[in-house]
């Protein structure tokens, strides 16, 4: 039997010397989630000077040393907070970053006087964080929703299900770049096609080239991070071409991209008769993060292909 105080000491130290920034946070956050009590408890628990089990002690020792060899900390505690949830998270499968919530933010106000019910396509969904959200915001909102939601791995979709469960959400396992491979999982989305309100994507966008610095990224499935072409914009620009399929003239469409694709995938949309109110949006960062359009009723939904 330790003193938490000392638990903790013993925490912070070991992470601050492994490099690790907020070190402080981390180390309460790892020794609330061994304790399965929130902060403001474990706040209690050291204002009093309570012991903990040596069994809890050895299992936060494992934790900080996880997150000592820069394991990121959702993977430990299996959850990232995402938009007010606790969303699943495993290994294997990307995890929802702060700056991707801005997305949801977006969307749900372009959405703020919508009264539904309302279609949403979340492409490339990963833990399914983006559809979880919208869903969760909209119902709040008594607005009624249905999400389609595609990952292309397996074990997104498997998480992905878990995470949407508890709202109107279809995840299919799809490749999103094609709306015949997705068509090919849900053939009843047929009819579809074109009537989506909103398409809404994080993608993978990293230029293949480019080195991923950050040690707690390199936990991340290469295939979550790299944009499919030397610039990156790869699969961005397939997603964009798709969700011209998919949406309704009127239909709003997010992506979040590279602070480096900003430029040519705004012209890129406004150099096609598809798109019109294309705007860059930026992250808390003041970068510039994510490209929105409103489908044009210029073109007509494309029909099936095959
Ligand atoms: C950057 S992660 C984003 C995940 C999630 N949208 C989020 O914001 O947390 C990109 C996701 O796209 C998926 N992906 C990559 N290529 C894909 C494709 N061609 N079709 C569908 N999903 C794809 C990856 O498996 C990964 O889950």
């Amino acid at each position: 039997m330790t003193d938490v105080n000392q638990v903790i000491q013993h925490a912070r130290r070991q992470l601050l010397d492994a490099g690790i920034d907020s070190a402080k946070a981390e180390a309460d956050i790892i020794v609330a989630h061994v304790l399965e009590i929130g902060r403001g408890k474990l706040g209690i628990l050291q204002a009093l000077g309570k012991d903990l089990s040596s069994q809890s002690e050895s299992r936060v020792t494992e934790l900080v040393e996880g997150r000592a060899a820069r394991t990121p900390l959702q993977y430990l505690t299996g959850t990232a907070g995402f938009y007010g949830l606790d969303v699943q998270v495993e290994p294997g499968v990307f995890i929802p970053r702060v700056e991707t919530e801005i997305l949801v933010e977006t969307t749900l106000q372009h959405f703020d006087n919508a009264v539904g019910p309302l279609r949403v396509l979340d492409l490339c969904t990963g833990t399914g964080a983006i559809a979880a959200a919208l869903a969760d915001q909209l119902q709040q909102r008594d607005v009624p929703v249905a999400l389609w939601a595609v990952d292309v791995d397996a074990a997104a979709v498997d998480l992905a299900r878990r995470n949407t469960a508890p709202y109107k959400v279809t995840v299919l396992c799809a490749d999103a770049t094609e709306s015949d491979s997705v068509l090919a999982a849900a053939p009843e989305l047929e009819t579809l096609l074109g009537a989506f309100d909103a398409v809404v994507t994080n993608p993978p966008y990293i230029p293949t080239e480019t080195p991923v610095t950050q040690p707690e990224a390199g936990f991340d499935p290469q295939r979550a991070l790299y944009g499919g072409s030397t610039d990156g914009t790869g699969i961005p620009r397939a997603i964009a071409d798709q969700a011209l399929r998919w949406l309704a003239p009127g239909g709003f469409f997010i992506m979040e991209h590279d602070h480096t694709h900003a430029g040519e995938l705004a012209a890129a949309l406004e150099s096609h008769d598809g798109w019109r109110n294309v705007a860059t949006v930026q992250d808390l960062t003041q970068t510039n993060r994510f490209v929105t359009a409103i489908r044009t009723d210029a073109l007509q939904p494309t029909p099936k292909t095959t």
